[in-house]
């Protein structure tokens, strides 16, 4: 984990926020390659979950949430952790993770367990009639929230889906683990509707469906296992849950969730908006509340997992390297181009020439001349760049360029006519193996 997090800061993937300020404890910033990578992951995500499908339809929610709302979910009365409080030093613990003694000041004599609720709260509108507010927890709530919206303009026949992706906030007692326990995290998820008879089938179409998306980022399926969660442990709406877990170093611990619902939210809405929620198929039948599957991903620990699984330390030619072995699909960046001496106008002109082409096509492309060439190849294994092109002597000879495997370090010459071509195969994730020698 040391690794992975001093590398992620160094290198321009994640930063503690407000480092500067003494840090904030729970909270990490985006850098330029982490955005990246975030993004590819999450519109992987969309296309999967989304766009690739029939029948789920996007939506984008607000954050800030009407207080009535977390009422009839249930999170303004049970969306919370058991914590207790050093006497001594006012320190909280989660009371599941608290031994006998405080660790910040060795004090013994601890309040009894209180449930501390995770939501933040606010205030919003004018100083005379302020309303109380909170920060989601769960995206979930703006989509049960626009369930009939969704209906009266679509028309959707059950089963259905509606998917969100965006931020939720939570008060975390003990943030830990890096971008594991986080107070602002980011969740992927799909609310599916179904009849109440057909919630099984639906809910192994889910699992599937999330056990293929964590092959598509590249999370190493051997570190993944399933935990059917007992009912004392599951979340107040749900009638069936699986974990699906990650071995981290820091131990076996949940990835993601896929919930059985029922049709707790739906139902509670209507109840307490006083809207009916229920909604007819086909005309004459026999109008119901859907009941929900729900598949939730977050997105930092997808990026934790995607980043775990890649990081590979090898020995190449003679000397230990450190590289990402990122799926393609997920890279940052996923070329490189490289003059072979940056001293020498022929070979940068010719450089960048290429890398405007490729840059053009491509868009996550760098160009570095920056020390010898072995340092420019570490530099990009480092962030899992896929491939590299240098342009040589003999490019000006020829217009041929080598491209460089990431994963063997193995190189191919092939010319600048045909190089978009084979780039676009490489970066789709055909494998330098697969690949002649030289392509003219
Ligand atoms: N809508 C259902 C829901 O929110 P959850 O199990 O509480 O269920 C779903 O959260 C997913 O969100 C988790 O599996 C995890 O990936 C992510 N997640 C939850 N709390 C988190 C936190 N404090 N930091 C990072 N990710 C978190």
């Amino acid at each position: 984990m040391d690794k992975i997090v001093a590398l992620c800061k160094r290198r321009g993937f994640i930063y503690p926020s407000f480092e500067i300020y003494g840090g904030f404890a729970g909270f990490y910033d985006y850098g330029p390659l982490g955005v990246a990578l975030k993004k590819n992951i999450t519109n992987l995500w969309w296309k999967q979950f989304v766009t690739d499908r029939e029948d789920v339809y996007g939506v984008d929610t607000v954050e800030l949430t009407k207080q009535d709302v977390l009422k009839a979910s249930g999170h303004i009365d049970t969306f919370t952790d058991p914590s207790v409080t050093c006497k001594k030093c006012k320190h909280i613990y989660r009371a599941d993770q608290l031994a006998d003694t405080c660790l910040e000041c060795g004090g013994t004599e601890f309040y009894k367990v209180e449930n501390t609720n995770l939501m933040f709260s606010t205030l919003v509108g004018g100083e005379k009639l302020p309303q109380l507010a909170y920060l989601r927890p769960e995206t979930a709530q703006g989509i049960f929230s626009n369930f009939k919206n969704v209906v009266d303009s679509f028309h959707p026949k059950l089963p259905f889906g509606i998917a969100q992706i965006g931020k939720a906030f939570r008060n975390e007692i003990a943030p830990r683990d890096f971008l594991f326990r986080v107070r602002e995290l980011e969740q992927m998820e799909v609310e599916y509707f179904v009849r109440e008879g057909d919630w099984k089938p639906a809910f192994e179409m889910w699992r599937k469906e999330m056990l293929a998306f964590i092959e598509a980022v590249g999370i190493d399926a051997k570190k993944v296992s399933e935990l059917e969660v007992a009912e004392a442990d599951r979340a107040h709406y749900s009638k069936r849950t699986i974990d699906f877990e990650f071995d981290f170093p820091f131990g076996r611990k949940e990835l993601y969730g896929l919930a059985y619902r029922t049709n707790y939210d739906l139902t509670n809405h209507q109840n307490f908006s006083g809207v009916s929620q229920a909604f007819a198929d086909e005309e004459g039948d026999e109008p119901l509340v859907p009941h929900v599957i729900e598949p939730s991903l977050g997105v930092g620990r997808s990026l934790l997992a995607v980043l775990l699984s890649a990081y590979t330390e090898d020995e190449m030619n003679g000397e230990t390297r450190t590289y990402l072995k990122f799926k393609p699909s997920v890279a940052p960046v996923k070329i490189a181009v490289f003059p072979l001496l940056k001293n020498k106008p022929s070979l940068v002109e010719k450089a960048r020439e290429v890398y405007k082409m490729l840059k053009s096509e491509f868009g996550a492309v760098v160009f570095d001349d920056n020390g010898n060439i072995g340092k420019r190849y570490r530099r990009q294994d480092e962030i899992g760049t896929v491939t590299a092109v240098t342009v040589d002597f003999e490019t000006l000879d020829n217009d041929t360029v080598t491209l460089r495997d990431r994963d063997s370090g193995k190189q191919i010459r092939v010319k600048i006519s045909r190089l978009a071509e084979i780039v676009s195969e490489v970066i789709r994730g055909k494998l330098f193996s697969e690949l002649p020698q030289e392509i003219r």
